[in-house]
């Protein structure tokens, strides 16, 4: 039904006319590829904006023990997850020249700097301080960066999950403190090994996790590839080494006792 007197239209509740005025190329032509580059990174921000919000919830009801609710939240980023993965298959449509057009514009500008996605990895258990240096003393971004590597991580919340459905864990992991990066434990793995034979419920939780740490991996494995696609081994514009630093970051799991218990079956 046509209501154009509505309070509410579909214009103003999505802000589509604030959201369709913020990509602005800097090239003078504007190079055709730039808009897809843009629109693609805006893409990747909103969706790593909506991973943190179910990240915060799934935390919420891990710690409150609900397995029913915290389930589908999991389920929901892992599924995130595999769209962030296939959105690359779209700027790999950019050749290099094309990317060389306006290259020079991006100036230090680098994915290095995204907030968001140094936020979702301190979320996820990275505390490495020096991602917090990177960024603009006592800024905003960084004071929030700083306070996801303050507050348990991910696995902290499983880990309570597990304590209060009755799996023992040592105290060193209950009573950690959640700004030192978490350590694999073997003890934590004989739990797990326990929770995988004995509590199917709690085993499906463990299988997201799973699932959103191979997701992550798969989605630095399809960046570095397109980056050494793009730009060759040429330095990124962030001033790193570019594909040979991310390659640095391959295979580095997020929940290493997941995948460490597995060569116990
Ligand atoms: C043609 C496309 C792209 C190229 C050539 C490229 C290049 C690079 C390079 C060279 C780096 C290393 C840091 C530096 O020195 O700049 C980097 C880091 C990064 N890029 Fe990209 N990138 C591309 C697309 C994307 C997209 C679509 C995203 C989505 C958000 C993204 C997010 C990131 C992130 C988060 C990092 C930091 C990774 C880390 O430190 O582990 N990049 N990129």
């Amino acid at each position: 039904m046509k209501n154009f007197d509505s309070a509410v239209t579909y214009a103003s509740y999505l802000k589509v006319n604030e959201l369709l005025s913020l990509q602005s190329p800097r090239s003078s032509g504007p190079e055709h590829d730039e808009m897809l580059f843009i629109v693609v990174h805006q893409t990747y921000e909103l969706w790593f904006k909506c991973v943190l919000h179910e990240l915060a919830r799934a935390q919420q009801l891990l710690e409150l023990g609900d397995t029913h609710s915290s389930l589908p939240v999991l389920g929901r980023v892992r599924t995130i997850f595999k769209v962030l993965v296939s959105q690359v298959d779209i700027l790999e449509t950019m050749t290099p020249l094309q990317f060389n057009s306006f290259r020079d514009r991006l100036e230090a500008a680098s994915g290095f700097q995204s907030v968001q996605f140094r936020e979702l990895e301190a979320v996820l258990g990275r505390r490495d301080k020096s991602m917090v240096d990177h960024l603009e003393p006592n800024s905003e971004p960084q004071q929030r960066v700083q306070s996801a590597m303050n507050r348990p991580a991910l696995f902290d919340s499983v880990i309570s999950y597990l304590t209060k459905r009755g799996h023992k864990m040592p105290v060193a992991v209950t009573a950690r403190d959640f700004s030192e990066q978490y350590e694999a434990n073997e003890e934590v793995q004989e739990s797990l090994a326990n929770t995988y034979r004995n509590d199917p419920e709690a085993a499906m939780m463990l299988e997201r996790l799973i699932d959103i740490d191979e997701g992550l991996q798969e989605w630095r494995y399809r960046h570095v590839k397109m980056v050494e696609r793009t730009i060759g081994m040429k330095h990124g514009t962030g001033g790193s080494s570019g594909a040979a630093y991310l390659a640095s970051t391959l295979f580095k799991p997020t929940f290493p006792d997941l995948w460490a218990v597995r060569s116990r079956f």
